[in-house]
């Protein structure tokens, strides 16, 4: 088992399968100057295979594809048999746009998919263009329709909230989520390279939860262990909303994810710059046992948690797009 020198369980990878997006949402990229990684840096589906292959040897017993944008991957389904097909495997799911995805969804489910956590800062077109700098809020909305009609419930909505961006849309998302029978998350907004973060826009959960509870009642729901997301339920609906608070409050007490870039980094911490390369040991010719070795010594020294906000906004990190979200 992935044990760390804290005692955490590692059974969840998150998976970044490519560097590429069709959006640029202003939180996340910079406005220029966006370095991709060159094609053959990028890890084959093979390679992927195998590394997956081990990390599920090791105890991995859910992955999460994620980007940029995993469905601008060409084929991600066929990685997504390939991976969904391993032992040990029980969940793969998707963190996506849902830009391309009400397209995709359908070979994606087929190919083994359980769940998608769709990416939606905002309900109205002008601002959905503003934030993103691109069109496309139907095609998110028609994949939100499209996840539930193929009953990949719950189907969750990432909301990053930001000060004077979103932040009057709280009571909206809420009735969206009441309307359509999805879970909403709201996000605190994190300090990444080049995203420019600023106090000025950062709203802690405490805050989004205090301003929803002036128009619902809200039920805290126990804790589910290792979820990065603390749940309520707007008493008498049965809908969920969740919180992720990596600013504010840490869940690393609890954490038991681990990350691979795009690149074939491992990282075990999203905040934390240590990370090593399995692509460069394979590449090299490394047996499955000296790749287990190096996954185990990576895990050895995962700190107990992440900097807190001065720590960050100081430590040079890859962009979130870099790393995988
Ligand atoms: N702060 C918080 N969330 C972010 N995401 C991307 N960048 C940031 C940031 N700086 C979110 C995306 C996606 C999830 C994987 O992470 O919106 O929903
Ligand atoms: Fe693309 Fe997600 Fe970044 Fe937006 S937040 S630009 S959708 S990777």
């Amino acid at each position: 088992m992935l044990n760390d020198s804290f005692g955490r369980i590692h059974s969840y990878l998150r998976l970044a399968v490519t560097d590429r997006c069709n959006l640029r949402c202003r939180y996340c990229m910079p406005d220029t100057g966006v370095d991709f990684k060159p094609h053959h840096g990028i890890l084959t589906f093979e390679e992927i295979h195998r590394l997956v292959s081990i990390f599920s040897m090791l105890g991995i017993r859910k992955i999460r594809l994620t980007g940029g944008e995993p469905t601008v991957r060409k084929n991600v389904s066929r990685l997504v048999s390939l991976i969904s097909a391993l032992p040990g495997i029980e969940e793969v799911t998707m963190t996506s746009n849902g830009i391309l995805l009400a397209e995709a969804i359908c070979d994606l489910h087929r190919a083994g998919l359980r769940r998608v956590n769709i990416s939606l800062d905002t309900l109205r077109p002008n601002r959905f263009r503003a934030i993103t700098r691109r069109d496309g809020i139907d095609k998110v909305l028609a994949s939100i329709d499209k996840a539930l009609s193929l009953n990949m419930r719950p189907v969750k909505l990432n909301v990053v909230v930001m000060r004077g961006v979103n932040d009057d849309e709280l009571r909206d998302f809420a009735d969206f989520a009441i309307r359509k029978g999805v879970t909403v998350r709201f996000i605190e907004f994190m300090p990444f390279a080049g995203n420019r973060w600023q106090s000025e826009y950062f709203i802690s959960s405490d805050e989004i939860r205090k301003r929803l509870a002036r128009a619902f009642v809200l039920r805290p729901l126990d804790e589910e262990n290792s979820s990065s997301a603390r749940e309520w339920e707007i008493t008498g609906e049965g809908t969920r909303i969740g919180f992720i608070s990596p600013v504010s409050d840490h869940f690393c007490a609890s954490c038991n994810r681990l990350r691979l870039t795009v690149d074939g980094a491992l990282r075990t911490c999203l905040l934390n710059n240590a990370e090593i390369s399995l692509r460069d040991l394979l590449r090299r010719g490394a047996s499955d046992e000296e790749l287990a070795l190096s996954i185990q010594a990576s895990l050895n020294a995962k700190p107990a948690s992440h900097p807190g906000i001065d720590g960050l906004l100081k430590q040079e990190n890859r962009t979130m797009i870099a790393i995988g979200g």
